[in-house]
């Protein structure tokens, strides 16, 4: 299995999914860039999350705040002050420096050198703003997307007039100086999360956990990811992330082994009563009986005259960890090959089952041969059709077995082949990916018919 990580990033970067940073430099620590066909997916992966919680669910507005934000944030939220750090002990020699939890002798790993105690050390990434570089103008870049979110909590309050319970989603980037990065784009200093963090009543809160969990957990498999590589982990007490009460991690079953996808968090009222007190700015809420749940109605009378702080259920994902696993998952291969029509079945051939909301690129036109101008000619036509509505690639290198094998290692989910028929019938033949079925098709209906595949 741990083989299959290594086929997985082979492939990543030989077909232009994800590159290691700084390459031609040899490379900086756990930093990747994701390439032409990677940054299509990537997007896929916000695209889908973005209407899950826009769309298809209530309530729930959108946000783009930034990423260097007022130190005192950080100070508020506790991640200058409280949990947010790791344990290490240091070399004395060497002075490099490891969590004690990876050390298994209690001496360097790398030279043999006598260790420190362990101490705290902050994960905040720091950096400067202005000419001056100093304490004052030190500031940090995020370590998690949801606090642009708290601090924005009056202001999208009330431009939007919202009524508790609402929610407010925003995907961006984050920063953590991890001491251990590892497994690929699994654990690195620069990622990006997907954060929703949904504002209700005390009362109601653990209805709307147990509600996300389900919803979260099913977004995973709706998009294609097997049940049986993912699974719930009830977070023990004694792991909880400073600000929350309660938690689940949402698992998949990686190559070397289970890893947190998402955290669903119930973080209480850690957020806005913290950020009340080092801001002054009073973020309770007052709903002066307008709450639009009937339920909610119910169990607001005393507390709303006042205000209260709602407390936040927290959906927490990895951007770049979703895409780790979709790539995984989908990641399959077949020995002795399937494409009859090429010479070299005796391969194994590579099939990546992507979704096909996820898939990088939607549909591929390939003119049967490339030494028939008429048959390239008619291909190119039909590409310059399609290219405006779908993410679309043309291909005439290589045999029709070869092309097909091609692009199904990157997952394209329809293939187009224009033949000598299609010159005669103004058609040409839809492939499918997974089924190998081929159907011939009107070029009048195309982009109906491809649409309708495609939703
Ligand atoms: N706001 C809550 C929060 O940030 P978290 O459990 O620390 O919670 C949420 O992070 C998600 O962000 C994780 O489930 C993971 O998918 C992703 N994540 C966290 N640290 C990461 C890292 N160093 N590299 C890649 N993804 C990371």
């Amino acid at each position: 299995m741990v083989d299959k990580i290594s086929k997985v990033i082979s492939l990543a970067k030989r077909r232009g999914f994800i590159f290691p940073s700084s390459e031609i430099y040899g490379g900086l620590g756990s930093f990747y860039d994701f390439g032409p066909l990677g940054v299509e997916m990537k997007n896929n992966i916000k695209k889908a999350w973005w209407n899950e919680m826009t769309k298809n669910q209530e309530n729930i507005v959108g946000l783009d705040s930034a990423i260097l934000m007022s130190p005192k944030i950080w100070q508020a939220s506790g991640h200058l002050t409280a949990g947010f750090a790791d344990e290490l002990v240091e070399c004395k020699k060497c002075h490099k420096r490891f969590k004690e939890d990876d050390i298994k002798k209690k001496i360097c790993p790398e030279c043999g050198g006598k260790l420190t105690k362990p101490k705290k050390f902050n994960l905040m990434m720091k950096t400067f703003i202005g000419p001056l570089e100093n304490k004052n103008s030190q500031i940090y870049l995020r370590a998690e997307t949801c606090q642009g979110i708290f601090v924005n909590f009056l202001n999208i309050l009330n431009s939007q007039r919202l009524k508790v319970p609402f929610g407010v989603c925003q995907a961006g980037k984050a920063f953590r100086n991890e001491i251990t990065p590892k497994n690929f784009i699994f654990r690195t200093r620069e990622f990006e999360q997907m954060e929703m963090e949904w504002f209700c009543h005390p009362k109601e809160a653990e209805k709307y956990f147990n509600y996300w969990k389900k919803e979260r957990f099913k977004w995973y498999f709706d998009l294609g990811i097997k049940k049986e590589n993912l699974r719930i982990r009830q977070v023990p007490q004694k792991e909880l992330p400073h600000y929350a009460k309660k938690a689940v991690d949402i698992e998949y079953k990686f190559p070397w082994g289970w890893g947190e996808l998402e955290a669903i968090h119930n973080r209480g009222d850690w957020d806005l009563s913290n950020h009340s007190r080092f801001s002054g700015e009073d973020l309770r809420y007052v709903d002066e009986l307008r709450s639009s749940s009937p339920s909610l109605r119910s169990v607001v009378d005393e507390t709303t005259k006042e205000g209260y702080f709602p407390y936040v259920i927290e959906t927490s994902g990895g951007i770049d960890r979703s895409f780790l696993a979709f790539l995984s998952d989908a990641y399959s291969e077949i020995k002795g090959g399937r494409t009859k029509t090429t010479e070299s079945t005796k391969e194994i051939e590579i099939l990546l089952k992507l979704h096909k909301k996820l898939a990088p690129i939607k549909v591929a036109v390939l003119p049967l041969v490339r030494n028939k101008l008429e048959l390239v000619k008619k291909a190119k036509e039909v590409y310059q059709l399609l290219k405006p509505h779908f993410v679309c690639q043309y291909d005439e290198m290589g045999s029709i077995g070869r092309r097909y094998r091609r692009l199904d290692e990157i997952g394209v989910p329809l293939t187009l082949t224009i033949d000598f028929e299609s010159l005669k019938q103004d058609d040409l033949t839809i492939r499918e990916r997974d089924t190998m079925k081929q159907k011939r098709v009107k070029i009048s209906d195309l982009i109906e018919v491809l649409k309708e595949k495609l939703r």
